[in-house]
């Protein structure tokens, strides 16, 4: 099958296009024939090996200490199930489905656990925006809810709030009931407006955390401010959430659990069936909606990642897989 390959880190010019041989799925497994994926921060991340100084050990660890060990890169998927493992009974072949897994989906096909993070594609939704929410919107979902335990009526201050992972962030907070500040430049805010935040501030004009205006909650998905910086922004009991962090943070983290009121919250998101679900049941109701910075056809992968690399994207940037010609 084609796919994308990448023997070593570095920079986009390391991943080419070639041909590997097909999955096999097991017998709890789906064949998944990928119709369009999505690049994300976390795909940079693992192409270039961009872990902050204090985690390079462990995200080598995690990737490959020299070469990357997984030859296929790609985690977001969006198609239809090609096949099934004899033991699955949940999805048929046939079914339209988008989820996340470990690597591999930047190719025709791609093999996952039926009961892993897959779930069906709303119907009002095309493949190409279903690829655009698996990344993002669970990332938002499991930091607001699970790490920053976000309520109705709190204040969130979202930096970033129109990229991968902030412009869902927006929507879920929104969704949650929460009162949601949207920091980015000025040429996105009308976006983060759009998407149902109600004050905007633009990083360029004000230093977005010395204003007076307090919150409960700060995401931020870029990694400008530092729990002592952000600390003046908080209400007490509020709670500060930046997606990028060091071993330093873990300290601080549990030093603020003890230490006055307002807490540092870190972690790393997980991708699990029952969210994506609720992700799913989000964008029925109207709450959700995926955003497309982009769509890249697979041979232009190089530019796509670069693309995200920039960290000025609007929502996510897309790849459409090539279909197999199906004749005249
Ligand atoms: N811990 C975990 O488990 C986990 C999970 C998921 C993601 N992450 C990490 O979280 C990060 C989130 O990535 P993402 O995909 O959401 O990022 P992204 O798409 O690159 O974010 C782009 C957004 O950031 C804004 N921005 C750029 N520079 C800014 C600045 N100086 N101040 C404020 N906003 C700025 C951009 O607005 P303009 O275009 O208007 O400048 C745009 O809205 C990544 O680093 C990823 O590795 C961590």
């Amino acid at each position: 099958m084609r796919a994308v390959i990448q023997n070593r880190y570095g920079s986009p010019q390391v991943l080419r296009l070639g041909d590997v041989p097909d999955p096999e799925p097991g017998p709890e497994d789906l064949r998944v024939a990928v119709e369009a994926s999505a690049v994300t921060t976390g795909d940079w991340r693992l192409r270039a090996a961009a872990y902050p100084p204090s985690l390079w050990l462990p995200g080598r660890l995690y990737s490959g200490l020299r070469v990357p060990k997984h030859k296929v890169p790609g985690t977001v998927f969006a198609g239809h199930v090609e096949s099934t493992g004899s033991a699955v009974s949940r999805f048929s072949p046939g079914d339209r489905v988008f989820g996340m897994t470990t690597h591999g989906t930047h190719a025709a096909l791609v093999c996952v656990g039926a009961t892993s993070c897959v779930a069906r594609i709303p119907d009002a939704l095309s493949t190409e925006e279903a690829a655009a929410l698996p990344f993002g919107a669970l990332s938002a979902l499991v930091f607001l809810r699970d790490m920053a335990a976000l309520r109705s009526g709190e204040r969130l201050m979202v930096i970033g709030a129109t990229g991968g992972v902030g412009i869902h962030a927006v929507q879920i907070g929104r969704a949650f009931g929460a009162d949601v500040t949207a920091v980015a430049s000025a040429a996105s805010l009308p976006l983060a407006s759009d998407m149902g935040a109600s004050h905007l501030l633009d990083y360029a004009l004000t230093d977005v955390l010395s204003g007076r205006r307090r919150y409960d909650v700060i995401l931020d998905t870029i990694g400008t401010a530092s729990f002592l910086q952000a600390r003046r922004a908080l209400r007490p009991g509020g709670r500060f959430v930046p997606l990028n962090f060091g071993l330093a943070d873990v300290a601080v983290s549990l030093a603020s659990q003890v230490i006055g009121s307002r807490r540092l919250r870190i972690g790393i998101g997980s991708d699990r069936q029952a969210d994506l679900e609720k992700i799913a049941g989000l964008v029925s109701s109207g709450q959700l909606h995926p955003v497309i910075d982009g769509v890249w056809p697979l041979d232009r992968i190089g530019e796509a990642h670069a693309r995200v690399e920039s960290r000025h994207t609007h929502g996510a940037v897309i790849l459409r897989m090539p279909q197999p010609d199906r004749g005249a």
